[in-house]
């Protein structure tokens, strides 16, 4: 059985990208139903103190870094949603990453990801989104396709946890149901 995993890559408790990322997981559950199973991680399960070369001398590598790696790595595929914090993405995301790529510098561990973002602005989290799938490859990252959410607060139902720009939409359901149709015939694969 697949398993995908959704990764809001925020530890906001209200964040906008987790509530993004628990509508794309609908989605696939929709294309997949029975044949795959879905989970959705939580950043502050891996909250550590900042990275520092001493500290991992001193006190070697925490068990949550070891946990997020394992997660990853569990996982079949991966639908990530970056907050954007000052056009890059949020230091709680980067400490983990940083600590996840002391154990594992394949930190994506050749997964197929879709990656989004979402903002409250026009740009919709554009510069993250663009740093971010630049930079998978060199985690062994393999990007299927990227979407942007812009102008959160009107374009997303936050109680039904939806899209209501049409051709936002449109645009997240068909990269979805290709990225379900390529994970069940296995036409992309993690190594
Ligand atoms: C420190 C900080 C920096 C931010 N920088 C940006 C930015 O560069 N671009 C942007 O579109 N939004 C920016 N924002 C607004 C975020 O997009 C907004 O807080 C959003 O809710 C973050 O996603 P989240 O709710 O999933 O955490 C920033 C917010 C904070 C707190």
């Amino acid at each position: 059985m697949l398993k995908i995993l959704g990764l809001p890559a925020s530890n906001s408790d209200q964040s906008i990208n987790a509530m993004l990322v628990r509508h794309a997981v609908r989605v696939m559950q929709l294309h997949l139903n029975a044949k795959a199973e879905f989970s959705v991680l939580d950043l502050n399960d891996f909250e550590m103190p900042i990275y520092k070369p001493e500290r991992e001398k001193a006190e070697g590598i925490p068990l949550e870094a070891r946990e997020f790696v394992r997660q990853i790595g569990f996982a079949d595929a991966l639908i990530i949603s970056f907050a954007e914090h000052n056009g890059s993405v949020s230091a709680a995301f980067k400490n983990i990453f940083d600590w996840a790529s002391r154990i594992e510098p394949k930190v994506y561990h050749g997964r197929p990801l879709v990656m989004m973002a979402t903002s409250p602005g026009a740009r919709g989290g554009a510069s993250v989104l663009e740093i971010s799938s630049m930079a998978a490859p060199f985690f062994e990252g393999k990007v299927f396709g990227t979407f942007s959410l812009p102008n959160f607060n009107e374009t997303f139902d936050r109680e039904r946890e939806d899209i209501l720009d049409a051709d936002k939409a449109k645009e997240l359901a068909s990269l979805l149901k290709r990225f379900a149709l390529a994970l069940n015939e296995g036409h992309v694969e993690g190594d």
